[in-house]
């Protein structure tokens, strides 16, 4: 007789995870990589005695309230978890997990090509190219900024912050950070800490985000801290959209307060996006692809197994978040 849990799985995630998964438990799939709307996730829940999900499934207070009561957690295939109602899920005993440490390297390395393709004005370049509009060479052609031996801010030295500071300083660039609390020296690797989020952007060239998405971080750059940046000054994003008041950032960017972006998260995404920032040449863009290798994606999904089997063995998993 099988009495493998069943987990319920969001969108199509890499066959080897699937296959992985499937050892473990009885699964249900979504080979067409349907987005469920939340009547949908609930009525296959039913099914299930655990969920699989990412952030595209938003489990809000209302849709936690209404899971069935055979589900005992939601094991997401991501580090954020902005799109789970962490308080409703804990009133309601279902355990959630992430998986972090895992997607550092990928997210490191989007940010450092959002850095480079903000600083020389990549998607003006490329758009030339692909339009064949490219007309003349000349001195005043294209010209960008350097990257090498700029000063980095790097706003939540976590994980992929630290992971950005190392390959940053591949380019000699001086890193600056702000967290809550200072971060222990070996990690610190000589980077310099600032107890605010202004004193932080006083100081640097490039601000790269990595704080996660929450109630203390919605909107934290701000028009006010925005125009602390001074008028060369590059933003980069690879957290969540909900960190940057896209207004401001599209007026400083239109107002040339500072001088280019580099992003790859947005409020609304993906279809509600600030239309303003596809008309800006100085914005390079990107659709939400921090963790979109193979190897991290794989990584991900047995994480999220490791997760679910710790919790049917009834272990505390490693990446409990509630
Ligand atoms: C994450 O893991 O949080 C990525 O943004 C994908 O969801």
């Amino acid at each position: 007789m099988d009495n493998k849990p069943v987990v319920l799985v969001t969108r199509k995630l890499p066959d080897a995870v699937e296959i992985k998964l499937a050892e473990h438990f009885d699964v249900i799939l979504n080979p067409e990589d349907k987005l469920y709307s939340s009547d949908e996730l609930l009525q296959l829940a039913t099914r299930a005695d655990a969920i699989l999900p990412c952030h595209t499934e938003k489990f809000t207070a209302e849709t936690i309230a209404l899971l069935p009561t055979r589900i005992k957690a939601i094991a997401n295939f991501s580090v954020g978890v902005d799109h789970v109602d962490l308080e409703a899920a804990k009133q309601k005993q279902v355990i959630v997990t992430n998986t972090p440490d895992v997607l550092s390297d990928a997210t490191a390395e989007i940010a450092m090509l959002l850095m480079l393709g903000a600083a020389r004005r990549a998607s003006e370049g490329e758009r030339i190219m692909r339009t064949q509009q490219w007309k003349d060479w000349s001195p005043a052609f294209m010209v960008g900024q350097q990257i090498t031996g700029k000063r980095l801010g790097i706003l939540g030295m976590g994980r992929v912050g630290q992971v950005l500071a190392q390959r940053a300083r591949g380019f000699n660039m001086c890193i600056h950070y702000h967290n809550r609390h200072p971060i222990e020296d070996k990690l610190a690797a000589g980077a310099v800490y600032h107890d605010s989020v202004e004193a932080l952007l006083a100081e640097v060239d490039v601000l790269s985000i990595h704080c996660p998405a929450s109630l203390q971080t919605k909107g934290l750059i701000n028009s006010q801290r925005l125009a602390i940046l001074h008028s060369n000054a590059i933003v980069v994003n690879t957290s969540r959209g909900g960190v940057v008041d896209d207004d401001a950032l599209v007026n400083a960017l239109k107002s040339g307060s500072i001088a280019a972006a580099g992003l790859d998260v947005y409020n609304g995404e993906p279809d509600d996006i600030n239309p303003e920032y596809s008309h800006l040449d100085n914005v390079f863009l990107l659709p939400h692809i921090g963790s979109a290798t193979h190897e991290t994606r794989n990584a991900m999904g047995y994480r999220a197994i490791d997760n679910l089997i710790a919790i049917f063995n009834g272990e505390v998993p490693k990446d409990r978040v509630v």
